[in-house]
This record gives structure tokens, C-alpha cells and sequence, in this order.
């Protein structure tokens, strides 16, 4: 176990031989896998056959990694309009697994995993939350929903491959989660970040010191959360806070992990997932280092291959640190769909999270209201004022949240600072914001 808050792990051994890889021979291993992952999906899906006849490609065409950009674009809707089993490749019994997305927008998308599947899933996991700081014998509190949501299984199976004791706890009844931390008294914790604030609460209304408990490390993921974020939990739980992501149509969480002694962006398991960063608009490949969205091809996945998905996820690629083969991720700047346009400026809500976490007096509890009035969209940003805070706090923070927005994004919001515990908290994935504007006619 690294020393809690200081970030230094000591004994960051890989938790297998694939992350110690020469970049070169990780290269080859990934053509090779890449090949036969075309054409598998290529030889076994209807979909993938007739959108790589319609480009004018064959599996065989890709002789370099490069060659991959001129293969076709899945996007969610190809995944939906195949609902519930178009996009398996291998027959309904070879099927151990179905995850599925909520589906809160049209149809949901359902994913599959052979056994071997889940034996992939499994190690990467395994490597994410040993890169995190995880080791054999460590007890981890997972608090991700289980269900068909991925996050809960996910990391379930992970930590029981690394050999950790998992507690199964799933996401709600937050009174009982607090006291099970309390009795079990895990290591490790992996929880969205927003409900691990709901937990901070929980504690703090018992009179415990969350500075106390037995938590080290914690690994969080399924939202984007910021630098200021981390810091705010690092220092009211005393333990370090690292990344993980992932996204259940490329496999579910440890798709890429930050590792706990740089803490420096997410290290994808290039090994089993291909990244590109495309230009969102125009699909173009950009080099490793500039900003654009996030496109994922499987390597090795036998039930539901994805060939160059578009995550509509925003970041970029960097040179590996930690494990020097594997690149990085930046931490995810915001979503495609979570872009807020507002008066001409695009803003995210990421972007509001860094202003709101660094204004005196004000809680990490916000939410982005949009509203209409005329013709023209407003924004208001409702944060909660910390427990201590008096009116003239308040007022303070209203116009450094303001001015903030206004100098770093360049657009005015409105700011309204509301009681302590009266915004809704989060169990899972928090949803930052309430769009209550008229609906466009059809
Ligand atoms: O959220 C899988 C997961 C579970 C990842 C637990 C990490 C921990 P989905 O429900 O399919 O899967 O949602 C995937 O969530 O495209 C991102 O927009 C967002 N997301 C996931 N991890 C992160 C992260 C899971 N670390 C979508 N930072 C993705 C920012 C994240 N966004």
C-alpha cells in the first residue's frame, strides 16, 4: 500500500507481463490482434460486413496500425439500431454476460462477453486497481451500481482477480455503506466521484472524521470529475484519489487507469483497446497530443468486437510514464453531449466544477440550470454554500463564481447560492444538468 495523500506508491510492481511490453513489441502485438479482430468482425457480423464492403475495405487492408483510419466509424446509433443482439459475433450460448446502457435517450445499447471476455475484463481490472496501488489481501468497498449498469461487476470480478476481499456494497443506502466502511474497514474504495461527496456527507453528519477511516486509496470513474475535484477528496479523506475509466461498449471500467504514483492521466490497456483521437467534426486522425474525441477498436473481444466506436468522449493522447509502452489519456475534458453552447461559447460543466471548487465558502455540490428567455439561452450555475458560510460568504462567492466563468469562459452566467444539503445528491452518475428550456417543435 503506497503512504496514504502522498501520492508515492513504493512498490508499483505490474500486475502482469503484458504492461511491461517494449513499445515495439506492443506495436506488433497490437497489428496482430487488430487483423484478427477485423476479421472477426468482418467474417461473423452482418453490420461490420456491409459498412466495410460500403467503404471499399477488406480485413486484409489493414497491413500497419496507421491503415485502421480507413475503416469505417461505428457510432451508438449503429449499436442501437442492432438491438438487442445484431452486433454479437459468436452464437447466443458462447454468451456468458449482457450489460446494457440505461437507455434514459431512446433505445438502450446491449453489450456481450464470452467467458474469455470476462477473463480479459478481469485482468484489466486487476491492472487498473493494482495501478491504483492495489495488492492481494487489500479488502475494497465497491460502491459502482451493480446491475446491467458495468461498473459494479466489473470492478467486482477485478479485485477478486487481483486477489483483494471485496465488499459488494452496490450504490444507495448510504447510512449502511458508512457503517460497513466503518466495521470492514477496506483499503480501497471505488465509487463515483460524486457519490463519494454523498458518503463525505454521511460521515460527517455521524460526527466521524472521514479523515479517519481505514480508506487509502480511492479509484473513481463513470463521470468526469477535475484536478480540483481530486484535491478536495484527497484532503477531506486523507487518501489519494486516482482515475479509472471505461465505457461498456468497448468492455466497462479499466478500459485506462491512472496510475497512483504520477497521477498523471490515464494509461489505456493499448494491449486490448486501439485509441484514436479523431477531429469530431471532420473524423480526421490528429496526432497523439491534440485535442479531439476518443475512438476505441477492441483487440481481443470475442462477443461484441467494436471497430473504431466513437465514444463522443473529449481528450487526448500522451506518451506513457509509469508504463512507458502504454499512452495516456487526459483526464476526460467533458462529453460531445454534454457541451453546452451557450451565446456562441461552448462550455462544459468540468470547466464550472474547477471555478465552484476553488471559491471560498462554497460546497462541491453544483448543478447548471438552462433556461430560455426570448430567444437567447442563460445558465445558471446553483451552488451550495458550505455549512460555515454567512451571508457575506455568500455574496463573495456569488461574484467570484461569476467572475470566474466570465474571465476563464468568457460568457456570462447567472449564480445563486443555496442552502447547505438542499441540491440533490448524487448515488451514481450525477447528472450536472437541468435543461428547463421550452422543447423545440419537431
Ligand atoms: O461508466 C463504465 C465505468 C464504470 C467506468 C465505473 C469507470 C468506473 P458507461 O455507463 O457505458 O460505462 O458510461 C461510459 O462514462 O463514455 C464517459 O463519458 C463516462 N466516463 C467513464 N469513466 C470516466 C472517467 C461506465 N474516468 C461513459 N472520466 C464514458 C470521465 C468517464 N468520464
Amino acid at each position: 500500500m503506497p503512504e496514504a495523500a502522498t501520492g508515492r506508491a513504493t512498490d508499483s510492481t505490474a500486475f502482469d507481463d503484458a504492461e511491461v511490453l517494449s513499445p515495439e513489441a506492443l506495436r506488433d502485438l497490437q497489428l496482430t490482434r487488430l487483423r484478427a479482430s477485423l476479421r472477426h468482425a468482418y467474417d461473423h457480423v452482418p453490420f461490420y460486413r456491409a459498412a466495410f464492403d460500403r467503404a471499399g475495405v477488406r480485413p486484409e487492408d489493414c497491413r500497419t496500425l496507421g491503415d485502421l483510419a480507413r475503416f469505417p466509424f461505428t457510432v451508438k446509433d449503429d449499436l442501437r439500431a442492432q438491438y438487442p443482439f445484431g452486433m454479437f459475433a459468436v452464437p447466443k450460448e458462447e454468451v456468458r454476460r449482457l450489460h446494457a446502457s440505461s437507455g434514459t435517450t431512446g433505445r438502450p445499447t446491449v453489450v456481450g462477453y464470452t467467458e474469455r471476455d470476462l477473463a480479459h475484463w478481469a485482468d484489466v481490472v486487476a491492472r487498473s486497481i493494482s495501478a491504483a496501488g492495489g495488492r492481494p489481501g487489500h479488502t475494497i468497498h465497491i460502491a459502482y451500481g451493480y446491475g446491467l449498469f458495468t461498473g459494479g461487476l466489473g470492478a467486482h470480478y477485478g479485485a477478486e482477480r487481483l486477489g483483494c476481499t471485496v465488499v459488494p456494497a452496490s450504490g444507495g443506502m448510504t447510512g449502511r455503506q458508512v457503517q460497513i466502511i466503518q466495521d470492514f474497514r477496506p483499503e480501497i474504495i471505488m465509487v463515483t466521484p460524486s457519490y463519494m461527496l454523498t458518503l463525505l456527507d454521511e460521515f460527517e453528519r455521524r460526527g466521524i472524521d472521514p479523515r479517519s477511516t481505514s480508506l487509502k486509496v480511492g479509484i473513481f470513474g463513470a463521470e468526469p470529475w477535475t484536478e480540483q475535484m481530486r484535491r478536495e477528496i484527497e484532503e477531506r479523506f486523507a487518501i489519494d484519489a486516482v482515475d479509472i475509466y471505461g465505457l461498456s461498449e468497448v468492455m466497462g471500467p479499466g478500459v485506462a487507469q491512472e496510475c497512483v504514483e504520477t497521477k498523471d492521466g490515464l494509461h489505456i490497456w493499448e494491449d486490448h483497446f486501439y485509441p484514436e483521437v479523431v477531429d469530431p467534426v471532420t473524423g480526421e486522425v490528429l496526432p497523439d497530443g491534440e485535442h479531439g474525441e476518443l475512438v476505441f477498436t477492441s483487440l481481443t473481444k470475442e462477443a461484441m468486437p467494436v471497430v473504431r466506436y466513437r465514444t463522443r468522449d473529449l481528450t487526448r493522447l500522451l506518451p506513457g510514464t509509469a508504463r512507458p509502452a502504454f499512452r495516456r489519456m487526459e483526464k476526460i475534458t467533458g462529453r460531445c453531449d454534454d457541451m453546452i453552447i451557450l451565446r456562441g461559447v461552448n462550455l462544459f460543466p468540468a470547466q464550472i466544477e474547477e471555478i465552484v471548487l476553488r471559491t471560498p465558502g462554497v460546497a462541491p455540490h453544483f448543478q447548471l440550470r438552462l433556461t430560455r428567455e426570448g430567444r437567447m439561452d442563460h445558465l445558471t450555475v446553483r451552488a451550495e454554500a458550505r455549512p460555515d458560510a454567512g451571508p457575506e460568504a455568500r455574496a463573495a462567492a456569488v461574484g467570484l463564481i461569476a467572475r470566474g466563468v466570465k474571465e476563464g469562459i468568457g460568457v456570462s452566467v447567472a449564480v445563486e447560492i443555496v442552502d447547505p444539503e438542499t441540491l440533490e445528491r448524487s448515488v451514481g452518475k450525477i447528472k450536472r444538468i437541468v435543461d428547463a428550456r421550452p422543447r423545440d417543435p419537431a
